[in-house]
């Protein structure tokens, strides 16, 4: 059973709800789920992400990385500092910052003697989450290093892009398996006779009368590499009658988009998901939508629009083929747990608990941190980190050596230590059964 909101939350909500409704009746009564999700999470003033709820920490409804422990940040701002001295660059660019915790955190490793940082910008589309971080960083001691906010991607931009948990809230589609094919899973408007908009799963074939069923069967297509003589993406006996799962569309326009802003550098991003093979595998029959209220996961996506979040796993083997596609290199792909040991969290851990008593709450408090960010069953396996670069083999023989390619020796790949202690790369291209 969720928490029952306030009045007012409630309210909120339900005003949200009768804008998706309005825009569902304009649109013939039915919207895609990506369509849904995307007024759910950013309508503007009313959204998940948009409006002013508390959806961080033990007030909100969920803990990211960074607030689980400081070690997080300060392992990922320790490889900054290498990245941007082998490849002569000086700016950080954080998406999605949320509470503004990463960055206060790691600026105060990138803020020390031996890193090149001059410049940390941050793109956050939520006004409310700005004002937050803004209040947050202004007590930060960022040194010589200089703090903006970004209402879209820069010019020229040179250097790293970091983003944590961003890709799991980009509005994703959800399908269906029917008689071998896949279905349109949307939303339609259900017929209780309320006054308030309440939704349901509506499902739907992609036979062309919904002006992106198209993009639907070319996507599917692509993914499932399989339609008949008629374009119908049918999946034959793979997967079980029933069968749902979910892709984010907006994948390769958000490469495309960096690969436009970016000259040269590396984009480094951690997120729930797996290869595609696993995460597209006939067991997974429910797909990963996730939906988070008050530190509760639940499944239904119309409970409470705005008030939760929702999220689906990422398929990193998409992530690959959009960053690919717009000139980057996979130079690294790895668990959370692989990335955090190879950047060092033993020595970090050392570092923050000199001269404390292994029974003081502080002690206790960064070893029970570390453990969650490591642990198999805690986030450890569940979080992949992906690094992507781009030029750098040509633009700078250094940072290749920091990161992918050793001096000399361009054809000889060289992994960065906090990928090469797992170098999951191949499984991002094992079949799918
Ligand atoms: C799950 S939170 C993660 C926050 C933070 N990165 C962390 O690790 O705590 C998602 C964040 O991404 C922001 N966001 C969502 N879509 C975005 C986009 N297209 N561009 C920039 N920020 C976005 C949200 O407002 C929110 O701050």
């Amino acid at each position: 059973m969720l928490p029952l909101p306030g009045v007012d939350a409630l309210a909120h909500s339900r005003r949200l709800a009768e804008r998706i409704a309005e825009r569902m009746a304009a649109a013939g009564g039915w919207l895609s789920f990506a369509e849904y999700m995307q007024l759910a999470l950013y309508a503007p003033g009313l959204g998940y992400y948009s409006a002013g709820a508390n959806k961080f920490g033990a007030a909100g409804d969920f803990v990211t990385a960074p607030m689980i422990s400081p070690l997080f940040a300060r392992c990922c701002a320790r490889r900054f500092i290498d990245w941007l001295t082998g490849q002569k660059a000086h700016e950080v660019l954080e998406f999605g910052p949320g509470t503004g915790q990463f960055a206060a955190e790691a600026l105060g490793v990138l803020s020390s003697g031996d890193s090149p940082l001059q410049h940390y910008r941050l793109l956050e589309v939520s006004a409310d989450l700005r004002a937050r971080q803004q209040q947050l960083l202004a007590s930060t001691a960022a040194g010589k290093i200089k703090l903006d906010w970004l209402d879209s991607l820069p010019k020229d931009f040179a250097g790293i892009v970091f983003a944590n948990e961003i890709l799991d809230a980009l509005p994703c589609e959800r399908f269906v398996v029917r008689g071998g094919e896949l279905w349109r899973l949307g939303v339609g408007l259900a017929p209780d006779g309320l006054s308030a908009a309440r939704f349901e799963w509506r499902v739907r074939p992609a036979d062309g009368t919904c002006a992106d069923d198209d993009e639907f069967r070319m996507t599917a297509a692509r993914l499932f590499k399989k339609t008949d003589s008629k374009g119908k993406v049918a999946i034959g006996d793979r997967f079980p009658e029933g069968y749902c799962g979910e892709w984010q569309p907006s994948l390769a326009a958000w490469f495309a988009a960096i690969a436009v802003a970016m000259t040269r550098g590396a984009v480094l991003i951690a997120d729930y998901g797996l290869p595609r093979g696993q995460l597209l595998h006939p067991q997974r029959m429910a797909g990963s939508l996730r939906c988070h209220y008050r530190h509760q996961a639940h499944g239904d996506p119309f409970i409470y629009p705005g008030l939760c979040d929702i999220t689906a796993w990422i398929d990193f083997t998409a992530v690959a083929e959009a960053a690919t596609q717009a000139d980057f290199q996979i130079s690294g792909f790895t668990t959370q747990a692989g990335f955090l040991l190879g950047a060092g969290i033993d020595q970090q851990l050392a570092l923050a608990t000199v001269g404390l008593d292994p029974t003081d709450p502080r002690h206790i408090a960064l070893a029970r941190g570390a453990r969650t960010l490591l642990l198999p069953g805690e986030m450890g396996e569940a979080v992949k980190f992906m690094l992507l670069t781009r030029e750098v083999a040509v633009a700078d023989q250094a940072f290749g050596m920091a990161l992918n390619v050793a001096p000399g020796a361009p054809s000889a790949p060289v992994l960065d230590p906090a990928f090469s202690l797992q170098d999951l790369r191949s499984s991002l291209w094992a079949p799918q059964c």
